[in-house]
Parts: C-alpha cells; sequence; structure tokens
C-alpha cells in the first residue's frame, strides 16, 4: 500500500477521526469561522502528532498591566481548549511545551507560581483526561520539580497509562539536548548494547519520546522564529508553523489554520518533488 493509503485506511479505522470532519459532531458552531475552514482538513492527512511550543504569556500580560503570572493562567486555559480541540480532529500525540530546562533561570516567584498552576491543572483535569480516554506522558527530567508537583504527575501518569484517544506530551524541565544525553546515557549504563546495534531506530527507543510518532507539525506562537531546544531529534522533518498570536490568545481556530496550512504543505523526507532520492 502507498503511504496515503496507509493514512487513509488508518483514518477510516480511527471511530474519533471520520465523525467529526463529516458532521463536525456538533463540536463547532455550523458557519462560524473555524468550522469553515475544518471542512477544508482532509481526514486522510491529518499530522499524527503536533508539537506547540507555547509562547508569549508574558507579553499577553504586560500587554494588559498584569502581573506574568496572570499570563500563564490565560495560557492555561489555552491549554484545556487546544487539548479538547486536539482530540476532536483526530491527532494521536499533542506535545506541550510547558517548562523548559532554561526557564529555572526566571525569577523565583514565578517558577513558583508556574510550578503551582501546573499542579493544581493536574488535580482539577483528570477528570477530563480520564472522560476522554486521554494519556499523559511527562517529557523531561522530573527529578529537579517540586516533590507535590512530582507525585502529581506520577500520579496522573499512572492513572492513564491505559488510555489511547489522544496522548499528551507535556515538556517539562525539557531540553531537547539534555533529553539526548540522557538516551545516551541510559543506553551506557544498560550495557547491553554495541556500537553496532546502535541506529536510528533503537536510540529513538531511549528518548523520553519512546513509541511516539515524531511530530509532523511544530507551532509556535507569539512570533518568535527559534526551536528554542525542544524536541531536537524528533522534529528533523518536521513542518514549522509560526503564529504572532500570543499563546493565550490561541484558540482552536489558530490550530485548524496550522492543520490547513500543513495539508498545503508538500512534504519531501529529503526527496524530491518527483519521488526519488535527492
Ligand atoms: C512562555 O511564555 C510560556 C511558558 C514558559 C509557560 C507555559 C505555561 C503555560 C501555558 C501554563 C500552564 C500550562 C499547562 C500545561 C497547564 P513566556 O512567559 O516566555 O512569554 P514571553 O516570551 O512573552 O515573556
Amino acid at each position: 500500500m502507498q503511504n496515503e493509503d496507509v493514512r487513509l485506511a488508518e483514518a477510516q479505522a480511527n471511530p474519533y477521526t471520520m465523525p467529526m470532519l463529516k458532521g463536525l459532531d456538533g463540536w463547532l458552531e455550523d458557519g462560524s469561522e473555524e468550522a469553515r475552514l475544518a471542512l477544508r482538513l482532509d481526514a486522510a492527512r491529518l499530522p499524527r502528532h503536533v508539537a506547540v511550543i507555547m509562547d508569549g504569556n508574558g507579553r499577553w500580560a504586560r500587554e494588559r498591566g498584569l502581573p506574568r503570572v496572570e499570563g500563564h493562567r490565560a495560557g492555561a486555559k489555552s491549554v484545556r481548549e487546544i487539548v479538547e480541540a486536539s482530540a476532536h480532529l483526530g491527532l494521536e500525540v499533542l506535545s506541550l511545551f510547558a517548562f523548559s530546562t532554561e526557564n529555572w533561570k526566571r525569577p523565583a516567584r514565578e517558577v513558583q507560581m508556574l510550578m503551582r498552576l501546573l499542579e493544581d491543572y493536574l488535580r482539577k483535569e483528570d477528570r477530563l483526561l480520564m472522560d476522554n480516554d486521554f494519556r499523559l506522558r511527562v517529557l523531561g527530567n522530573k527529578e529537579k520539580l517540586p516533590a507535590s508537583l512530582r507525585r502529581e504527575l506520577e500520579r496522573v501518569e499512572l492513572l492513564t497509562r491505559g488510555n489511547s484517544r489522544m496522548t499528551i506530551g507535556l515538556a517539562l524541565n525539557y531540553g531537547g539536548r539534555a533529553e539526548i544525553v540522557e538516551a545516551t546515557r541510559r543506553i551506557l549504563a544498560e550495557g547491553r548494547l554495541k556500537s553496532g546495534d546502535v541506529d536510528e531506530s533503537v536510540f529513538s527507543r531511549y528518548l523520553d519520546t519512546a513509541g511516539l510518532p515524531d511530530p509532523d507539525l511544530l507551532i509556535r506562537t507569539s512570533g518568535e522564529t527559534r526551536i528554542s531546544n525542544f524536541m531536537l531529534w524528533q522534529i528533523a522533518y518536521a513542518e514549522i508553523w509560526i503564529t504572532p498570536t500570543y499563546w493565550p490568545d490561541f484558540r482552536k481556530k489558530h490550530l485548524i489554520q496550522a492543520l490547513v496550512d500543513f495539508q498545503g504543505r508538500q512534504r519531501r523526507f529529503g526527496e524530491t518533488d518527483a519521488g526519488s532520492s535527492s
């Protein structure tokens, strides 16, 4: 079977994808901007994995004369909307960059508030995750996180580990370089593999994203054109979509727009458009 046929067969087999794109399932208001956009989507060519660098919370707050933490609070509301929208759209994985290995350099009070916000979010949203068959996977090193947040993350990861509709990859204390170094350490510490045994597919099994497909689409909000150490290994062939919209203003219509743009791109994976290797 050709790749496209495989994708179509998978989309048809997915009980969540086709109903949404056929009838919009009552989720999107008839005639709304997002409903019109969604009608342009091809269910057979949706990305499996969308990764998001959520940026602009601080600027959103500053422009309103609010403390930065209010930007993060508003950002958490966008998280809720985008998680739900991603599931309705039939994505398999949504990864969110919530806290980087570099974010510890922020003022201690902001870090503390962010950690508390994340903990509250997990406490409140565990029902939503279970009711919707969502799985939580934490990407990044949990060791340095406050103990209460770590416990909460581990609780929700365990609670949701049998869920299969959509995986939410929450990147916390995450850095792409640190993840690659950590994967190398795991291979060495295990002591089982010889150098000739290690190829790309074996190596990727030691990354935090083991078992997940690589992102097909990387979204960054707030107009910055950097990767900021996010999923350096996994985004090798991802399409990149950047919007000037700040994360707290990011709505499902933006996500759908990103998917429409994604479907208009020609992905080559190193080949020419004729399909032969270049
Ligand atoms: C970047 O904006 C945002 C973050 C570092 C934190 C992301 C956190 C959230 C969206 C809140 C909660 C998350 C979840 C998963 C519930 P910035 O502060 O760097 O903005 P700036 O560049 O405008 O200063």
